[in-house]
């Protein structure tokens, strides 16, 4: 019963980033396989939803499982995952979509992206919602809730 509780009340905070994953996945999918046009607005879409993404995980959840023992070495990973999307992501807003190396570029991004997207799901959240507190982590979803919403 405690176990119940527990997952559904943190709950909130894990599907509201499991559900921006794939809202990101999902653009991913549609810039690799639109026609020339919409790329470029697709692209805007990505990148704002992967930089409020990662500022709200980086600014509210990965510091508090950074502290965690258990969980220090899993965040720094995530932590540097972030860190190399965010260089490929410069480089690609720096680049015109016309390049013959952009579309390439994007494709490696996504696959970044899907690696960092399966560790969190399968293996960071699962740790995170079995360490932390639900307060904090009704906590840390409000805030990351706000950081989303400023886009
Ligand atoms: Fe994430
Ligand atoms: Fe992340």
């Amino acid at each position: 019963m405690a176990e119940k509780t527990k997952s559904s009340m943190s709950g909130d905070l894990f599907d509201l980033l499991k559900q921006d994953h794939q809202r990101i996945m999902n653009l991913f999918t549609e810039i690799i396989e639109k026609e020339e046009q919409s790329k470029d607005d697709l692209f805007s879409q990505i990148q704002q939803g992967l930089d409020l993404h990662m500022k709200g995980e980086e600014s509210y959840l990965y510091p508090v499982l950074e502290g965690k023992e258990d969980a220090n070495e899993m965040t720094l990973e995530a932590f540097e995952e972030h860190h190399v999307s965010k260089t490929v992501l410069d480089e690609l807003s720096s680049m015109s979509s016309s390049d013959e190396h952009w579309m390439p570029k994007v494709k490696v991004l996504k696959e970044l992206i899907s690696h960092h997207v399966e560790e969190e799901e399968n293996e960071l959240f699962p740790l995170a919602q079995d360490i932390l507190p639900e307060e904090q982590v009704m906590k840390i979803g409000k805030s990351i809730k706000g950081v989303m919403k400023s886009s």
